[in-house]
Formats: structure tokens, sequence, C-alpha cells
């Protein structure tokens, strides 16, 4: 965590130095008293005051110029560390891999970007200038009071070591409450951004009640554990607070013993009086500090998980920048498994896709289509053979030149917040109107948008509402078509069209694929009819590949999965 500070060096070590200036001018200020107390007031001579008060009035104001300075400072560093601390982790999630995604919890992603970088914040704010600050007046003022008076110094000594013991204690009881505390903010997220996502199928299937209760439940999970902290929390303080006022009472009945005996001035025991407040004042604090800190760590840890996620998917250390390919896309030997998984999902997949070719992925729900297609912008990698692009196996590639390369329709459509303009240029953010709207008829996509009155200005909200699916399915082929690829995938893209502009897409898409190698998962019988190379899967095997008449001819699967997909009358010509 203190690495966090490292970048501000400059603003923490003035933020020290102001520091330094307060604890100075708090450790100087008894000595004025007793100084007023022993040459003026006892000695009776009015002439001494003026000016020790004058110090004492320049003391104050010293430290509080820079008890705002350091209190500023501390501030700014603080928010500072927040900012990075947000964009970092923001950065590493946007680049953890798909499989990391599939398991992580979005809520708890999202309390690890905003509670806990407040947990670490508020700490590095306030507690690390405090726990420096409890330091230097601590030690400062020790070293004083023994200078002074040793006799009492060791009276006062004595009470340090019983709260150090209640402070561990606490510590220990407390730090794990503080993990339970974020992981179940984290549950409650969950349950919460779960909600706003679904909140339609709650309503659909009126099960607001149970989600309501669900919440509630969860909710109370939280306060039990926000209660249990407390009550750690509440029973250490006034518990050191003993121990401090008996330190005192000890200090004021031997202070007492020594004035009366003659073995010390009145001034010197209001000195001292004061040094002890001095001291307890850091120990209260360190007491609170301690929480803070138990807190942040804690935070911290689940910060710095996500930091130090390494992504299983990421550039080789000697990998190259792939050339323009012209898409010939090799499958050799490739089986995959997700992680997690007992059994693979893919097993033993070879085919290859010579540039141009439209090749048609069939299958039931479930056999692997999808699976097979992640594989070509290595959003997972296999666990045994390779896939190449023009012969570049593509861990050997940059993720980015790999990617920029494919277009891909993906089978849950998801649009940005934005205009349609935006969503459509997602991937070339610097394409001209002319080459949008291109894409945008191409697609099918062009007539619906320019009948809104904002035309491609229209604004979508979050993943795209305000449009039909199939409205929202058009924007992503567009979406797709607009970076031109040698190499598109469109997965499931076309399902959601009604009939009547089924057709003109099919018309459209057609064009489009030509001259580019095309994996389409089928869905309708003319895609499937022109295709070059129909892969026919089950369970994650190619079980029959080649034309549609070759497998009319030779596959019982394939003429049951047509039958039952596309119903026969529209299969026999
Ligand atoms: N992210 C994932 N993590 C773990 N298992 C997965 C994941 N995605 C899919 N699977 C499993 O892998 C298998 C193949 O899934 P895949 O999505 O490739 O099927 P599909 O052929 O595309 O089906 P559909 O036609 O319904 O889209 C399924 O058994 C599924 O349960
Ligand atoms: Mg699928």
């Amino acid at each position: 965590m203190v690495g966090l500070l490292v970048p501000h060096a400059v603003l923490v070590g003035l933020g020290l130095l102001s520091l330094l200036v307060v604890a100075g001018a708090q450790l100087v200020s008894p000595q004025l008293i007793r100084f007023v107390i022993d040459e003026g007031l006892v000695a009776g001579n009015g002439a001494q005051l003026a000016t020790p008060l004058l110090l004492l009035v320049l003391a104050a104001a010293l430290a509080g110029v820079f008890g705002y300075i350091q209190g500023y400072l501390a501030e700014r560093v603080s928010q500072d560390v927040a900012f990075d601390l947000r964009n970092r982790l923001f950065a590493r999630i946007e680049s953890l891999s798909f499989s990391y995604h599939d398991r992580a919890q979005t809520g708890q992603l999202m309390t690890r970007l905003t509670s806990d970088v407040e947990q670490v914040r508020a700490f590095l704010g306030q507690g690390v200038l405090q726990l420096l600050s409890a330091a230097v007046l601590l030690v400062g003022s020790l070293v004083i009071l023994f200078l002074e008076n040793w006799r009492l110094a060791l009276v006062t000594v004595l009470t340090v070591p019983s709260m150090a013991v209640v402070l561990g204690r606490f510590v220990r009881r407390v730090r794990p409450l503080f993990g339970e505390v974020q992981a179940r903010l984290g549950t409650l997220n969950t349950v919460l951004q779960e909600n706003l996502v679904g909140v339609r199928v709650v309503q659909a299937f009126a099960r607001e009640p149970y989600e309501a209760q669900r919440y509630e439940r969860t909710n109370a999970l939280l306060l039990s554990a926000n209660v249990k902290t407390v009550r750690g929390l509440a029973a250490s303080f006034p518990l050191i607070w003993f121990i401090s006022n008996l330190g005192i009472a000890a200090v004021v009945w031997i202070g007492g013993l020594e004035i009366i005996g003659g073995d010390l001035s009145y001034g010197q025991l209001a000195a001292f009086m004061r040094y002890l407040s001095l001291l307890m004042m850091p120990l209260m604090m360190l007491g609170m500090i301690t929480g803070q800190l138990a807190r942040a760590v804690v935070s911290a840890d689940r910060i710095f998980e996500i930091l130090d996620a390494t992504s299983d998917i990421r550039d080789a250390a000697d990998a190259i920048v792939l050339p323009p390919v012209v898409g010939r896309v090799a499958f050799e030997g490739v089986s995959f498994r997700y992680a997690g998984a007992e059994r693979d999902t893919l097993s033993d997949v070879s085919f290859v896709a010579e540039p141009g070719q439209t090749v048609a992925i069939m299958g039931q729900t479930g056999s692997g289509k999808s699976s097979i297609i992640n594989l070509i912008p290595r959003f997972y990698d296999p666990v045994a053979g390779r896939v190449t692009i023009d012969g570049h196996d593509v861990r050997q590639v940059t993720l980015e030149s790999l990617r920029r390369q494919i277009g891909i329709v993906l089978q849950d459509t998801t649009l940005m917040s934005g205009t349609l303009r935006d969503n459509i240029a997602y991937g070339r953010p610097d394409a001209s109107d002319a080459d949008i709207e291109a894409a945008a008829r191409a697609a099918q996509a062009h007539d619906f948008i320019a009948a809104f009155p904002q035309g491609y200005q229209t604004l979508v909200g979050e993943r795209g509402v305000g449009l039909s699916g199939g409205q929202r399915q058009r924007i992503a082929i567009a979406r797709a078509l607009l970076l031109d690829p040698r190499i598109l995938i469109l997965d499931d893209s076309t399902s959601a069209v009604d009939a009547e502009t089924e057709y003109q897409l099919q018309q459209a898409l057609d064009a489009l694929m030509r001259g580019r190698t095309a994996f389409v998962i089928a869905q309708r019988i003319s895609t499937v009819r022109d295709a070059d190379l129909i892969l026919l899967i089950d369970e994650g095997r190619i079980v029959a590949r080649g034309t549609h008449d070759e497998l009319l001819r030779d596959s019982a699967l394939y003429g049951e999965i047509l039958d039952s997909q596309f119903g026969r009358a529209e299969v026999t010509p």
C-alpha cells in the first residue's frame, strides 16, 4: 500500500515536513507554559508573562497553519492515489480474459473499484499521517518526559504496555471482520447488479417479492457483520481511555507528593500534564488508526488480488504483429475445455477454411459451435492442438493485431451507451460517415436508422435499450462489417431478424461474405446450402463435413437437424 504513495513522493514529503512543524509546535508549548507558571505566576513577576505568551500564540498559529497544509496535502495525495487505483483496476479488469470473467462476480469487482478503493484512500489520507504524527509525538513527548522527570515518566510508560495489549487484541479480533464486511458488500452488490440487468425477467415472472427477500437476506448478513465490527470497536476505546486516566491519576498523585517534598515545581507538573496529554492523544489515535489500518489492509488485499491477476490470454513475449491476412484459417487437432469443466468441450477438431470460403457450423444446442469460433480471435486458448491464420499460430501474434482483422458478431449482442453512429464505429472510431452508412446499408440497418428523427445521432441506452432485438443485431453486424475484415464471424447473428427482412439480409450477407473467410453459425437454410464447407458438430466433435449435397447424401444426422431446424419442405428443393 505504501508503494502507492511513491509516485506522489514530493507532496508526501511536504506533508511530512508540515507534520514535523506541527509536532514541534505542540512539543514546545508545554515548556512555555512551565516558564509562564514558574517564572511568571509563582515568582509573581508579571513582566515575564508577555514573551512566553506571545510565543505560545505563535506556536499555536504555526500548528494551525501547518496542520491545515498537512491535512490538505494528505487528502490531496489520497485522492490522487484513489484516482490511480481506480484507473489501474479498470484497465486490469478490461484486460482479463473471458475465462476470468466467466468466473468473476460483477458485484465483487465493482465493490473493489468503489468501496475497497475508498477504504485504502481513507487510510492513506488520514491514517498514515496520523500514524506518523502519533509516532513523532509519542517519541518526542516520551523523551522530554524522561528528561524532565524520569520517575514520573516511568509511571506514565507503565500504562503503555497494557494499552498495547488492548490494541493488539482489538486488531486481531476486527481484522477478519473487516474482510467479512467487504466480502458481504460484494455479494450484496452482485445481487443488486444481477437484478438491475435482469429487472425485466424478474417482473415478467412476478418474482419481485422473492428478489426483494433475497436482497434483504444478503443485506442482513452485511448488517450483522458490520454490527460485529462495531462491537469490537466500541469495547476497546473506553478501556484505553480508562487506562490512560489511571496513568494521569498516578502522575498527579506522585507528582503532588514531589511538589510537597520540594522536588518538583508547579510549572513542571503543569508541563508534565500537558506532555502526558500529548502522549495520550497519539495513543488514542493509534487505537482508531489501527482499526482503519486493519480495514485498509483487508481492502488492499482485495485490490491487489485483481491488480496482480495475470490474464491467461496475453501476448507472448515474442509475439509478432500479424501482417494483413488473406484469411486461411486452420484448426489442427484442437481440443478445448472451459476452466473448471470436467470434460473437453471440443475434441480433436481439425479443418481448414481457405481464403474466401464460407464455413457453416451446425449442430444441436450446446454442441460446441460458439466454442469453436471463440478460439479464432483467441478468446480462449485450446488445451491441445493449434489454431492458425495464414500459418501463424494465434498464440504467436499480438492480440490487437489479431482481433483487428476479425469482424465478429457475438451470440449476445451488446451495444454501448451512446449514439448509433458511435456504436457502428466502435471498432473504427475514425471511420467516415460514408463508410458508416455503407456498413449500415449492407447490414440492412440504414432504413430503420434513417427513420429515427435523429438518424445516426440517435442515443441508445446501455446495452442498446430502445432498439428491438433484430435492430440491435443489425447494428452489431454493421459494427463488424465496418472493420472490412478478411475474417468474419457471425454467431447466430440473424436469428432475431423478422421474415420480411431475412431475404434482403441474406442477399446482403452473401455479398458481404464474398471474398472473406466467413464462419457462420447457421440459422438459415440458404446460408447452409451455399456454404463451401459445412461442419456438423456433435458433442464437441466434427461428425460430418462437406457441402450441403454431400451431407444430404451421406449424413443421417444432417438430415435430422435440417428437419428439426428448418422443416423438411424447405430442404428438398
Ligand atoms: N463460459 C463457459 N464456461 C463453461 N462452460 C461453457 C461456457 N460456455 C459454454 N460452455 C459449455 O460448453 C458447451 C458448448 O457450448 P457452446 O456455447 O459452444 O454451444 P453452442 O453449440 O454454441 O450452443 P447454442 O447453439 O445453444 O449457441 C456447453 O455444454 C456449455 O455448457
Ligand atoms: Mg452458441
